[in-house]
């Protein structure tokens, strides 16, 4: 295990400066990972797993950049974020300054489809395909294609019951079995899992048809190797 050089709850209250996307899309799912989950994360894949300090990482679908920049915070040799969307990148590029990572990052804006290579690590927390179906199976391919270590959040289908025992334990990782779809889609790529948490994801009011303030979910973080040929 690594030696913890950041606190987490420095690295909490760092990425909490990030600022937010101007004018968030619906049909990009434009959702913020919050600090917390972020967090918890890039705490697991530094400290855990080595994964992180040294490494390059590629932030796939990177919004405003809290997980490529935490990254950078962490000792990540190089943090790449890439978005579809100009003004993401832009934001993020502005945050990695604020928070003094500028030369440790990059923000490139394109399609995740175009981006080839090969990278230690790929960190995601993708659209979930609410809007647009399979979105999220894009972005998996992708990070399983590109990535040696993946971290990829995704929609969880435990039930409300699931939520309370979530909200008792805020920003605790609980160990959960993967859902089989994915099991399989993961290993048709050559690449087990190797851990899979359930965490709880809460979003502000951010677009017309939310009827709530807040909104919390449980969410699966999947923890990927790749196979060894
Ligand atoms: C749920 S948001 C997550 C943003 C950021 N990773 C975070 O956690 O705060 C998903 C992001 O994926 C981006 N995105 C959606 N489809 C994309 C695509 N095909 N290629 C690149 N980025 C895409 C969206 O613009 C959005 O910023």
């Amino acid at each position: 295990m690594r030696k913890r050089l950041v606190r987490k709850l420095d690295l909490k209250i760092a990425l909490s400066n990030v600022k937010p996307h101007p004018s968030p899309k619906a049909f990009l799912e434009q959702y913020t990972i919050t600090p917390e989950v972020a967090a918890d994360l890039l705490y697991l894949a530094a400290y855990s797993h080595d994964d992180i300090i040294g490494k390059t990482v590629m932030d796939l679908g990177c919004g405003t950049g809290r997980l490529a920049i935490g990254s950078a915070l962490l000792g990540a040799k190089k943090a790449i974020g890439v978005d579809i969307d100009s003004a993401a990148t832009k934001t993020a590029l502005k945050n990695a300054k604020r928070l003094n990572v500028r030369n440790k990052t990059q923000w490139i804006t394109t399609n995740i489809t175009s981006i080839h290579g090969d990278f230690d690590t790929v960190l995601q927390n993708p659209p979930f395909g609410v809007q647009r179906r399979k979105a999220d199976r894009k972005f998996l391919e992708k990070a399983l294609e590109i990535g040696k270590h993946v971290y990829s959040l995704h929609k969880s289908n435990k039930d409300r019951r699931f939520l309370k025992t979530l909200e008792k334990h805020r920003s605790r990782l609980i160990p959960v079995s993967p859902s089989p779809f994915l099991k399989r889609f993961i290993e048709r790529y050559d690449c087990e899992i190797k851990d899979v948490y359930a965490t709880l994801m809460t979003i502000p009011h951010l677009f017309d048809f939310h009827r709530k303030r807040r909104h919390s979910f449980p969410i699966d973080l999947y923890i990927i190797e790749r196979k060894e040929p």
